[in-house]
């Protein structure tokens, strides 16, 4: 272990506003870390925010080649909400992935990928092997009526064709729209729907906890491809599972490849044309679709891929993220091929066959940097410290976090036990909306504190904000905002959906600044000038389940369509390995015969059947009433408060106060609020 992990914040001469108990923990970088990292002079933030265009316009000609240059005085073209980066550009995201990196670098590995079943072996695919085919693959889609522009829906695993798939709709400028595989067959009709997606890539199965999985099946099933008119569905074999497959529109993946011309001209494509479409959720029932550019998504990616994971060509990089989130999209796929880096792909759960799966496969290819989500440290720390004994993480390096705010104690575990306090580990906050990391310590410069994501990265301009737009003072709480000019790897729009664009992120404040949804706290803690922010989570009705992000309307519209439900509110509770899981309340048709078990099971079944089984409530509580505001809107703070055994605030808000106490009792509130006629015990002593 390093002298120099574990100094004090103070001791290394960064400015140190207050000493604050909660914060006795704070790290900064080993030599041999900052010898090795790309980035480890603190002047890097003054450089970068001095002139942001121009330190973005420098990291886009280093980390990307352009088939055309942009005009020298556009780096930016700022037409709040709107902006467009590198204006006149021209280039192509699997060009950029792929070819550029043959010459040197054409026989190493890019995936390498671990299936679940332990006696399949593992695979390595070549720079060259992925380039193949994904021409290949690229060809095969144009045959199938795919041009640019067209929106392409992919539910797949993390298996190697997916990566091939994604990367064949960036050649021809195609929009992948990938959808996790937790969500429901009925997720995939709706996204498909709201695309006007013509052509689904799915597999026959599979394997999830030893179990296949049957996609195309499930499909099947629910008829998903008759309802939206589907043109084709490539099927790709990973199971071998039965199927069955209509003819002429369903084709089997090997199949098209055997034909497939070898190669498939790049598109070229500009700044003002779309990578993909990633559906999110937001305070609407219905997922969004988020639209990403193409180059600029590609800079802030690359380069969030160098500053924060700090990748080197000869790291070996895994995210743990599906590829249907966000984090799988730049991290997993993107980010790393940029690089021309070496990067895992894992197929199945972490606790397959135990749950010291992980650690194995850490220690087996010799992973040097490690990204995943508080929410699975905590799984996989309850379960036992006995499990990752005698693993062997010398390999590792670097360790980093995301989805959610990962708590000291996690955090400690995570840093001693697998990072054997000598890997820095970063806390990286984004959204599928920044398209990548927004705030982070920079891993050769730090500091390093637990529960506190950092500062926003060199370059991009952010602050908290009160309610009514002033910047909040050091310690204190707001909302984290994102100032001119942004950052290129920003969302461009919502498809289809502009009014939706605006009033959800641009309404708060105006359209001069990003609203994240999100709380935070100026820390008092700078490094270069930059104030480092604990992100507390969303102000508003989403939630982030085990890491994934879900909206509360998602759950209310599908539990609200059940013939005896009245009335249904669904809030975040908080929970010790989840972060936050669906709590309901529903008020029932009165003279409902059945029971709470039976309704519980009938609700369970409409989430898992609608949403996914990534939604299932955690727990149900029936109620005559729900507290609302005299125009009738529910109090969702109330019952988040409940839930939570937080504060609920102003009761006199609410035009029916009464029906908190039978809420309270439900709920056993055991918080700090006097609520009349509850007798709970938890306020005696408060009042
Ligand atoms: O609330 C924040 C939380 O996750 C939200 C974004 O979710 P999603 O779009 O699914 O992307 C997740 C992966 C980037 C944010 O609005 N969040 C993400 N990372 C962190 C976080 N909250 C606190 N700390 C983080 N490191």
């Amino acid at each position: 272990m390093s002298v120099n992990v574990g100094r004090r914040l103070k001791e290394a001469g960064i400015k140190w506003v207050e000493e604050d108990a909660e914060n006795k923990d704070v790290y900064v970088p080993t030599d041999e870390m900052k010898e090795k990292a790309y980035f480890s002079d603190e002047r890097i933030y003054a450089e970068a925010n001095n002139n942001p265009e121009e330190f973005w316009a420098k990291q886009a000609k280093e980390l990307i080649y352009w088939f055309d240059e942009w005009d020298a005085d556009k780096v930016v073209n700022l037409e709040p909400p709107y902006f467009n980066w590198f204006v006149g550009n021209g280039t192509n995201l699997s060009y950029n992935c792929l070819d550029r990196h043959l010459e040197e670098n054409r026989n190493k590995a890019a995936i390498i990928w671990e299936p679940e079943p332990e006696d399949e072996a593992h695979e390595v695919l070549t720079y060259m092997d992925i380039y193949r085919e994904v021409n290949k693959f690229a060809n095969v889609l144009k045959h199938l009526g795919v041009k640019k522009g067209s929106p392409v829906t992919i539910w797949m695993p993390m298996i190697p064709e997916t990566a091939i798939a994604a990367l064949a709709c960036q050649r021809i400028g195609a929009w992948h729209s990938i959808v996790y595989t937790a969500f429901a067959p009925h997720a995939v009709r709706e996204r498909m729907e709201d695309a006007g997606s013509k052509i689904l890539i799915t597999v026959d199965g599979f394997y999830r906890r030893g179990k296949i999985i049957e996609l195309k099946k499930r499909i099947d099933e629910g008829e998903i491809l008759e309802k939206v008119g589907a043109e084709n569905c490539v099927v790709v074999r990973r199971a071998n599972s039965e199927v069955g497959m209509k003819e002429g529109r369903d084709h089997y993946y090997d199949k098209l490849m055997k034909d497939a011309e070898a190669y498939c001209e790049p598109e070229v494509i500009t700044s003002n044309d779309y990578g993909f479409l990633l559906y999110t959720s937001g305070t609407t029932g219905k997922p969004k679709a988020v639209m990403h550019s193409c180059g600029a998504y590609s800079v802030g990616v690359a380069l969030t891929m160098k500053l924060v994971a700090d990748l080197h060509p000869d790291d070996l990089f895994w995210s743990t993220a599906d590829i249907g989130w966000i984090t799988g999209h730049s991290y997993a796929l993107y980010g790393p091929l940029l690089i021309g880096a070496t990067v895992l792909w894992y197929e199945g759960a972490p606790d397959y066959p135990d749950v010291s799966r992980w650690w194995g496969i850490i220690e087996k290819y010799g992973v040097t940097i490690f990204y995943t989500a508080p929410t699975a440290i905590r799984a996989l720390r309850a379960a036992g410290d006995e499990w990752i004994e005698g693993h062997d993480f010398s390999s590792l390096r670097l360790l980093a976090s995301v989805g959610e705010p990962i708590d000291p104690d996690t955090w400690k575990w995570f840093f001693e036990k697998i990072g054997e306090s000598r890997c820095p580990l970063v806390d990286t906050y984004w959204q599928t909306e920044t398209g990548g990391i927004l705030l982070s310590s920079l891993p050769g410069i730090g500091p390093f504190v637990p529960g506190v994501a950092g500062p926003a990265l060199p370059g991009v301009r952010y602050d908290v904000l009160d309610a009514n737009g002033e910047p909040v003072k050091q310690e204190e709480s707001g909302y984290l905002v994102v100032k001119p000019p942004f950052i290129p790897s920003m969302l461009r729009g919502l498809y289809k959906n502009p009014e939706k664009y605006v009033e959800e992120y641009w309404s708060r404040y105006g359209t001069d600044t990003y609203f994240s949804g999100d709380g935070a706290i100026k820390t008092g803690m700078e490094i270069g000038g930059q104030t480092l922010i604990k992100v507390t989570g969303r102000i508003d009705d989403v939630m982030e389940v085990a890491g994934h992000r879900l909206g509360t309307a998602e759950l209310e519209e599908v539990v609200q369509d059940l013939e005896e439900v009245v009335d249904v509110a669904v809030v975040g509770k908080q929970d010790a390995i989840k972060g936050e899981v669906p709590a309901l309340f529903v008020v029932l048709e009165k003279g409902v015969e059945k029971s709470n078990e039976d309704m519980d099971r009938e609700i369970v079944k409409a989430v898992r059947d609608k949403v996914g089984p990534v939604a299932t409530p955690e727990v149900t509580y029936y109620v005559s009433d729900l507290p609302e505001t005299e125009s009738g809107k529910i109090i969702r703070r109330f019952l988040k408060g409940l839930v939570r055994n937080e504060l609920l605030g102003d009761m006199t808000t609410a035009r029916n106060p009464e029906c908190l106490k039978e809420l309270a009792e439900v709920t056993q509130y055991r918080g700090p609020q006097k609520i009349p006629g509850y007798t709970g015990t938890a306020h005696l002593g408060n009042e």
